[in-house]
């Protein structure tokens, strides 16, 4: 099957029902999205499908339907998206797993949702789960995107 990744056309030889995250990782080298739970309930796998996030782990190759975006494709160091340069500019990350997919869900939350309140972020936020209690960064981090995003 043929799957658009990053902007980057790839054909890969899998059965329809290998999770997206396993093509990801294991046939084209992805590594940002993570295996956390892979039952679609801690978001660490997260990446977008056509700006929509998803759970890669719960998300069969086959059913795709759309442009695939991870952590690699959202920003580059010297073109971050702002969600990424907020996450540089609070500190956000402690050990990282979590991160990529917590930065896929929040660009995601911000494209339909772009000035949150905290209950907002807060409730959009609370699928993604960090072992390291990062939630508080995390919120600031969203609220800095935004105001950067609105150009407020
Ligand atoms: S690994 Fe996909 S939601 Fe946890
Ligand atoms: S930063 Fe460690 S799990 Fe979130």
């Amino acid at each position: 099957m043929k799957l658009n990744v990053n902007g980057n056309e790839h054909e890969v030889d899998v059965e329809p029902d290998m999770p997206l995250l396993w093509v990801l990782r294991d046939e084209l080298n992805i590594t940002g999205p993570k295996y956390g739970c892979g039952v679609a309930q801690c978001g660490a796998c997260t990446v977008h499908i056509d700006g929509m996030a998803v759970r890669s782990c719960q998300m069969a190759a086959g059913d795709v339907d759309g442009d695939i975006t991870t952590i690699e494709g959202l920003g580059t160091p010297n073109a971050m998206h702002a969600v990424q340069a907020a996450w540089v500019e609070h500190q956000v990350a402690q050990c990282g797993y979590c991160q990529s997919g917590q930065i896929m869900a929040a660009a995601s939350f911000l494209d339909v949702n772009p000035e949150p309140t905290d209950d907002q972020i807060d409730r959009a936020m609370s699928a993604n789960l960090c072992r390291c209690g990062t939630y508080p960064r995390i919120r600031a981090a969203i609220k800095t995107a935004a105001k950067n995003l609105s150009g407020a």
